[in-house]
């Protein structure tokens, strides 16, 4: 009898699960619009040129390869600080943020979620829907998962009030996971104004913000995506950021990210990198340096900064042509993808539909109707007007 006989195994992950399968999909004509990942107007992965201009520069002074500190690369925290929180505020506020580099997004969810649980609670609410790893992570990391109310399917856009209406219900002392900007699956963010409405509930319940940060840039723009900060700085919340290069910077695989907590009493910094830095020891050691110093090198570098700002409007402006272009081909009723924010966008078709662009035309999205606006281009976008149009009586 062998040791592993008595594991309990996991369901598929719905789009690692769904990547796979469309990868063995021995047809030719395919459409994947499940990974959460940028592709240009030949549906082909992208490396930035500012990305790889700046790793040929590293590869080229690249001394050693020794062990970066437990809290990662200072350099490379203090420029994505000051592009999260913006350069005023990070002057301003920098002594009450304690930052740590963390194995993309994910880690910096992990070990934030980690951080926060015995100061906090255990209870842990991420909006309906979400990205799905959010809950297996969290739920991994020890957490009981909740969700609040965020998005109306119907209507195809956030249900505020029925989100703060809920926030009236909760007891104190909760976590709230919040999308800064580009909501994933919906694409639908809170506005400048909702953003104000909820901190201040958010304060009056002593809900905790734990902000995911993984689209900057993808939005409305590098500053504005990030807005939100700055209100809850105002209002005085204590708060943690987790933050994701791999899309802003197409650095997917390198695994780079950072979490920042942010303090009002700037006397407790110390205690809590000292925190931060034994969680990391306990899970990864060290942090990785090659992505890191990839993104010190294209923040600090003035001519690969502004082509890599760029390069990234670039993106966005391709994905609002093929939002407008869907929407539009699409016709009455889906005028909502237009005003999405980001790479996503849930189009409301249910499993069965689904089933059928995967069976009749190899068309592939997640089984909550989400797809990649960024896997299309104007070919793509008629093939998937059309065999959306013939599911949906
Ligand atoms: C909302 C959200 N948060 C976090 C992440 C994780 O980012 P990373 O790949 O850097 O771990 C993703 C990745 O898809 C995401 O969509």
């Amino acid at each position: 009898m062998s040791w592993f006989e008595g594991l309990t195994v996991f369901p598929p992950d719905p789009v690692l699960g769904l990547i796979e399968e469309f990868d063995a999909d021995p047809r030719k004509e395919k459409l994947s619009l499940t990974v959460g990942a940028y592709r240009d107007e030949h549906l082909r992965p992208v490396i930035f040129h500012a990305t790889k201009k700046a790793e040929e520069l590293l590869l080229a002074q690249e001394k050693d390869k020794e062990y970066l500190p437990m809290a990662g690369d200072v350099i490379f925290l203090d420029s994505i600080g000051k592009l999260a929180f913006g350069e005023k505020n990070w002057k301003e506020y920098h002594s009450h943020i304690t930052s740590i580099q963390t194995v993309g997004g994910t880690g910096a969810l992990r070990i934030g979620g980690e951080f926060l649980k015995p100061l906090v609670a255990n209870k842990l609410y991420i909006s309906s829907p979400s990205w799905p790893n959010h809950r297996h992570l969290l739920q991994e990391g020890g957490y009981t998962i909740e969700t609040y109310p965020y998005y109306d399917g119907q209507n195809h856009k956030v249900d505020f009030q029925k989100l703060i209406e809920f926030c009236e219900t909760l007891p104190p002392n909760v976590v709230f996971l919040l999308h800064l900007s580009c909501h994933n699956p919906t694409g639908c963010d809170l506005t400048h104004e909702q953003w104000k409405l909820l901190s201040k509930m958010m304060l009056k319940k002593r809900i905790f913000p734990f902000f995911d940060c993984a689209y900057q840039g993808l939005g409305k723009g590098l500053a504005q995506d990030t807005d939100a900060l700055q209100i809850f700085i105002q209002d005085g919340h204590e708060f943690i950021v987790a933050y994701s290069c791999s899309k802003n910077f197409s650095l997917y695989c390198e695994r780079v990210g950072a979490l920042f907590v942010f303090s009002r009493n700037k006397d407790l910094c110390p205690n809590i990198l000292n925190v931060l830095k034994m969680k990391t020891r306990g899970i990864i050691s060290t942090p990785p340096a090659h992505g890191a110093r990839i993104v010190s090198f294209i923040l600090n570098t003035p001519d690969l900064y502004e082509a890599w700002k760029q390069e990234l409007e670039l993106d966005v402006q391709r994905i609002l042509a093929m939002r407008h272009k869907l929407s539009l081909v699409l016709g009455k009723g889906y005028a909502f993808i237009q005003s999405g924010k980001g790479l996503f966008c849930i189009t409301g078709l249910q499993p069965n539909q689904i089933e059928r662009l995967k069976r009749e035309w190899g068309i592939y999205m997640t089984l909550d109707g989400r797809i990649n606006i960024a896997g299309l281009n104007e070919e793509a976008v008629d093939l998937l007007a059309y065999a959306i149009k013939k599911v949906v009586i």
